[in-house]
């Protein structure tokens, strides 16, 4: 299950993102906005990122105007590495190396086109279980 979430400035490519998603058969939940309006981006990065904590979801997709605000503010929840991408080599990247469990996109930065690759290299990608990236991984949240 793939967690969803965006503000407004997300919203339209937020949009696509779950057509494509529907179009391959995977399953996901939107957590908002629903709809244009503006909105606090806080409030989906939260959203998202319980989810993912109480394993209702496995990953998520945040998507703000950069990208950048909503992926600060999930950064910020202990067990959450939201990794902002621009390209398909960052997507695979954080995922084989980070183990990253959110993208974060920006409708107002990538096109439709791109972000959907960027989509499925981060959904297909598998972590690489390398034991230097475990063990830097851990030491993310260590105090
Ligand atoms: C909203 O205008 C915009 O600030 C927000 O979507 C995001 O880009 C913040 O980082």
């Amino acid at each position: 299950m793939i967690a969803l979430g965006s503000d407004h400035g997300g919203y339209e490519l937020k949009q696509e993102v779950k057509a494509h998603l529907a179009g391959r058969g995977l399953e996901f939940r939107d957590y908002g906005c629903d709809g244009p309006q503006s909105t606090d981006y806080p409030i989906y990065a939260r959203r998202v990122a319980q989810a993912i904590l109480d394993g209702e979801c496995d990953r998520g997709i945040l998507i703000c105007g950069t990208g950048i605000g909503i992926s600060i503010t999930a950064n910020r929840i202990p067990g959450i590495r939201a990794a902002v991408c621009t390209d398909c080599f960052t997507a695979h990247e954080t995922r084989a190396h980070n183990d990253a469990n959110i993208l974060a996109m920006g409708g107002r930065v990538v096109g439709a086109g791109l972000a959907l690759n960027i989509v499925d290299t981060f959904l297909d990608t598998p972590f690489s279980q390398e034991e230097r990236h475990k063990r830097r991984i851990a030491m993310i949240d260590e105090k």
